[in-house]
């Protein structure tokens, strides 16, 4: 990763920010805090700190420069909320000199009239923003659609993206960024093992309790053929070709079915 040039005597960069509130942060969230990258997918395990690292981004955004806009977006209005309290708790302790001009769950914003705005992942209600930073938490549960629509709101602004989660199985536009070596992300893998807080005793423990499939997904950082899936990845793409014309053009509405939607507002 190539470095950042940070600003000059500035005390708002995500790295000092951490420190001020404690937190010294692991060898990843250094060279990711400290890196010059567009747009970045942090592939990390569970309580590996990758919110806190992105919450540390967002802050050093909104304190950088007056007006600034950073975007969060999660699969639902719960975790969108989780993550701005981190923000908070940041920047609660890290006591930046900017002040606190108004907050409320979902919306923080600063004397320089910066603001981080959180939204629940759905395609409607991210539109019609300009932003300088967008965050995707839980990001392999951000529909397809959400994300699509982020694009343009960078576009103008320059701004950056980064992506975080665990993996949810083969599928997704995180799935597929992650995977597709031809699309231009920084790509940042953080498996249990990676990070200093979990101890070998305490992963082992965690592997033997949830399951070969979850711990795979949860630490080891593994994008796993979902559970419910009837024939592997590999042999569906293996037996898919584009050459022929569909025997029969289905009605999509017959294989709609009663089970919970995947996505709610809580
Ligand atoms: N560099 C660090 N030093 C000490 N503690 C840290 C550091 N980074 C994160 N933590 C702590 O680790 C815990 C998990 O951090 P965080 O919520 O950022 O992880 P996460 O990867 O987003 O977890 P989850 O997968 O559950 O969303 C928090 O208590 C956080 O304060
Ligand atoms: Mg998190």
């Amino acid at each position: 990763m190539r470095s950042r040039v940070a600003d000059e005597g500035a005390d708002t960069d995500a790295v000092t920010l951490m420190s001020r509130a404690g937190l010294e942060p692991d060898p990843w969230q250094k060279a990711l805090l400290t890196s010059d990258w567009e747009r970045a997918l942090l592939n990390c395990a569970r309580q590996s700190g990758k919110t806190t690292a992105s919450a540390a981004l967002a802050l050093e955004t909104a304190l950088e420069a007056t007006d600034n806009l950073v975007l969060i977006l999660a699969p639902a209005r719960r975790q969108s909320k989780e993550f701005l309290r981190s923000v908070r708790s940041l920047y609660r302790d890290a006591n930046p000199d900017v002040g606190l001009d108004k907050q409320s769950e979902l919306r923080l914003r600063l004397e320089n009239e910066s603001r981080i705005i959180a939204l629940p992942g759905k395609e409607g209600t991210v539109r019609g923003y300009t932003a300088d930073l967008v965050i995707a938490d839980e990001a392999a549960r951000v529909p397809d659609s959400a994300y699509v629509a982020t694009r343009p709101m960078l576009a103008v602004s320059g701004g950056r993206f980064v992506g975080l989660s665990t993996p949810a199985g083969q599928r997704g536009w995180f799935y597929t960024a992650w995977k597709d070596k031809t699309q231009d992300w920084e790509r940042v893998k953080v498996t249990g093992r990676d990070c200093p807080r979990m101890t070998e005793d305490f992963l082992e423990q965690e592997r033997q309790e949830m399951g070969d499939w979850e711990f795979r997904n949860e630490y080891l950082c593994e994008f796993q053929d979902t559970t419910d899936q009837l024939f592997r990845t590999e042999d569906i793409e293996a037996a898919l070709t584009s050459g022929r014309e569909p025997l029969f053009s289905e009605d999509p509405s017959e294989h709609l079915t009663d089970r919970e939607p995947l996505f709610s507002d809580e």
